[in-house]
């Protein structure tokens, strides 16, 4: 049979030439893995003919997208003396960050506690503790802030008990916006040129500092935000969510309101067909804010002009989420996959105007702290 073998120019080798020791560099070590993800393009058949978007893969890094932030939060507490050698770290997350925080406390001999909600799936809770976090659990909500706010509260607690510990505190810390420069210099390098980038909301800290540091090179970049509804984020009312990562029911200091030109707010059912499409079609996928993601890059990239290049940061992979996004039991149960969903989002023109229930789009963007209006859109608005 004439077959012809595809050659991707690999050295030749044989045993004789062989390096017997590999040396032992910075990039040999696990956080010397963090970084350098590759983008993937996502056209058809997710994407309309001769469209598409790129999508940055965090989940190529150890933990996620949060490793590149508990590794720069937990370096520069050290060098401040904020965090003495071997004390505790004790920080609130939702997963992802705890997975960065566990690759740093090992990486720089920290015992590290995390508290979660009864929302954080189990396989994440047995991951963390496999990496030797220690997980606290709350079981009540805050009255009015939620989960979040009930696991800051421990988070305080934790403290309290532990004087010599120290909590990152990721929704106020400005090093977790400054952790996400060399992303930015990494999409430069890879895409030449950026107009559009799509990322999700939850702290505030890779929307803030990727758009930061590539507006320095572009700065016509357009942002789009993108929030779960049910999210107070953008200046919506506190709901109850079940998409887990993006979103917030408290207001994160970290969020950069004058970045955005637009958000959206996007619901579970709209998350999950993006996540399973994306996994079908492109061996690529995630989890909720994954899914929010690529349907609002998606949507830009049949409404933006084509030459339009669009970069969508995909924060982690689709693993965590086998016991709901890709669960059909928990699907069903949660009513997601029922019907079709819209292939465009419901407008409106103030976060104020009405209470979001489906994927909605709004170019005025507003701190509801009430510290800045922000927001470069239809209403002309300065951004920066
Ligand atoms: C999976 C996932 N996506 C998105 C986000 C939102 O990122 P940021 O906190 O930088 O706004 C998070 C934050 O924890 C996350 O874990």
């Amino acid at each position: 049979m004439n077959t012809t073998m595809l050659s991707h120019a690999m050295p030749e080798i044989s045993p004789g030439r062989l390096v017997a020791t590999p040396p032992t560099l910075p990039q040999h070590t696990p956080a010397g893995v963090v970084g350098n993800t590759p983008v993937l393009w996502i056209g058809e058949p997710y994407c309309g003919r001769r469209q598409g978007f790129w999508a940055k893969l965090e989940g190529h890094n150890p933990g996620g997208i949060k490793d590149r932030t508990a590794l720069y939060m937990v370096e520069r507490a050290r060098e401040r003396g904020q965090l003495a050698p071997g004390a505790t770290i004790i920080e609130s997350t939702s997963g992802t960050l705890g997975l960065g925080l566990a690759l740093a406390g090992i990486t720089h001999g920290h015992p590290v506690a995390l508290v979660t909600d009864p929302g954080m799936e189990p396989l994440m809770a047995r991951l963390l503790a496999a990496y030797g976090a220690t997980v606290h659990t709350v079981t009540d909500p805050h009255p009015t802030g939620g989960w979040q706010q009930a696991r800051r509260d421990r988070v305080a607690e934790l403290l309290a008990d532990d004087p010599g510990a120290y909590c990152p505190d990721q929704y106020n810390n400005p090093d977790n916006v400054a952790a996400y420069a060399p992303l930015a210099h990494e999409l430069v390098a890879q895409m030449g040129r950026v107009d559009t980038l799509v990322v999700a909301v939850g702290t505030g800290g890779h929307s803030a500092g990727v758009s930061r540091a590539l507006r320095a090179f572009f700065p016509n970049l357009r942002v789009v935000g993108v929030d779960t509804i049910g999210s107070t984020i953008f200046g919506q009312p506190a709901r109850p969510r079940i998409m887990r990562g993006l979103g917030s029911s408290i207001h994160p200091r970290n969020v950069d309101y004058r970045a955005f030109d637009e958000v959206h707010w996007v619901d579970p059912a709209q998350a999950v067909r993006s996540c399973r499409t994306l996994a079908a079609s492109h061996y690529a996928s995630g989890g909720w804010s994954v899914g929010a993601v690529a349907t609002v890059a998606r949507w830009l990239s049949r409404t933006r002009p084509a030459a339009e290049r669009i970069v969508a940061v995909f924060p982690d992979g689709p693993q965590r989420y086998f016991d709901t996004v890709f669960n059909d039991e928990y699907c069903a149960r949660h009513g997601l996959l029922d019907g079709p969903v819209p292939d465009e989002p419901h407008e409106i023109s103030d976060p104020g105007e009405r209470v979001v229930t489906g994927w909605t789009r709004c170019t005025r963007v507003v701190d509801p702290r009430g510290t800045a209006a922000a927001g470069a859109g239809a209403d002309g608005e300065a951004r920066r």
